[in-house]
């Protein structure tokens, strides 16, 4: 194809891309998480386990986890003061009760507002969707852990989790 014409055609398949998420971040209302953006948050909690979307969890949640990294599931996952503070901001403003309120506020109902949950996996509303998951699929080598996100949910970076 004459050379010209190439960088057009690829603008528009880039339009056309960003366009089909944009409709898809649309209609996925509650299997949409907008995926971790902050550098310091995806470098330093996508380093064990999918960075979790700052939406899936109350402020308070955060504010304590990040408070306690040393004792973080059996893990040391300390960090200089700064990083934790920037982690933490990043975290906080975009929680399922602040500013990621329109995306987390389904998986947080059920969550009273003293209650600082520590996992995403024992939200009621969490549990209540993955019911029907049989026990066996948990078992599978490839999952592991239901914090494994990924084994089931394959865009969960991208920030989808519907059913795939
Ligand atoms: C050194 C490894 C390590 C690092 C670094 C780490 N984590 Fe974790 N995290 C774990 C382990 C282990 C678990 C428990 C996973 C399981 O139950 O399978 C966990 C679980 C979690 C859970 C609960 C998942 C659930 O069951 O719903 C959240 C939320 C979480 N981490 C957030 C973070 C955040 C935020 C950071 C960054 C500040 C971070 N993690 C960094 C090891 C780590
Ligand atoms: C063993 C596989 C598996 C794992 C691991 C898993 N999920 Fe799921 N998840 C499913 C299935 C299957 C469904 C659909 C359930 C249904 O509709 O009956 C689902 C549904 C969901 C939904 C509801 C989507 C909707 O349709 O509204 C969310 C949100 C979700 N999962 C998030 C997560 C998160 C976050 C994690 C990790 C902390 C996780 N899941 C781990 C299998 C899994």
């Amino acid at each position: 194809m004459p050379a010209m014409i190439r960088p057009l055609l690829l603008g528009l398949a880039a339009l056309g891309i960003s366009a089909l998420l944009y409709s898809r971040a649309q209609a996925g209302g509650d299997h949409y998480f907008p995926p971790v953006k902050h550098a310091q948050t995806l470098a330093e909690c996508g380093s064990c386990h999918l960075a979790f979307p700052a939406s899936m969890l109350p402020a308070a949640s955060w504010e304590k986890m990040m408070a306690n990294l040393d004792q973080h599931f059996g893990d040391d996952a300390s960090l200089d003061p700064q990083t934790t503070a920037a982690i933490t901001r990043y975290l906080v403003d975009n929680a399922g009760d602040r500013g990621g309120r329109s995306y987390g506020r389904k998986l947080l109902r059920g969550v009273a507002a003293d209650e600082a949950p520590q996992r995403i996996t024992t939200l009621p509303k969490w549990v209540k969707e993955h019911r029907e998951v049989p026990k066996s699929d948990w078992k599978k080598k490839d999952v592991g852990s239901k914090a494994n996100c990924a084994a089931c949910h394959k865009e969960a970076e991208q920030g989808y989790f519907e059913e795939d």
